[in-house]
């Protein structure tokens, strides 16, 4: 089983950036717990963070063809990159969003996601769990 965990923009800086939002969790122990609770399932978790667009999308496009599960984080794109929405439109494992704010309890421009009407689902406001929970979900081989 392939797992890949996306994460968008400004999230290399989790730790520093506003951990009043986002906690003090960093994005290496996120991908190290993730990569290891995957490792423990017998499932390869690749990790992947970009601040550019286009390296997100070609990462999705190397990677996501033969993936059995997306979790993807998509930082800010989220709510405008039409492209990265294609991008993962493409895919045919289950798409997990995940952001660790609620992003429905903050700015009205947080409240819209592209991505979330060609995802499986979406997890908002658990923090780096999140990512944990979404990995869970995924490793138990539910399928919608
Ligand atoms: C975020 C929420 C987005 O609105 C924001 O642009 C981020 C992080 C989250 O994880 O809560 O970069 O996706």
């Amino acid at each position: 089983m392939k797992i890949l965990l996306i994460h968008g923009p400004n999230l290399n800086m989790l730790g520093r950036r506003e951990p009043e939002i986002y906690g003090h969790t960093t994005l290496a122990q996120i991908d190290d717990a993730a990569r290891e609770r995957a490792a423990s399932a017998g499932a390869t978790l690749l990790a992947f963070q970009s601040n550019h667009e286009g390296a997100l999308i070609d990462f999705i496009q190397a990677e996501g063809w033969d993936a059995d599960g997306i979790i993807i984080n998509p930082g800010a794109y989220t709510h405008y990159s039409l492209a990265l929405r294609d991008a993962l439109a493409t895919l045919h494992a289950p798409i997990v969003e995940v952001h660790l704010s609620n992003v429905y309890k903050r700015e009205p421009f947080r409240h819209t996601s592209l991505i979330a009407p060609i995802a499986t689902g979406q997890i908002a406001g658990l923090g780096w769990q999140g990512y944990l929970l979404a990995l869970e979900w995924l490793l138990s081989g539910v399928k919608s």
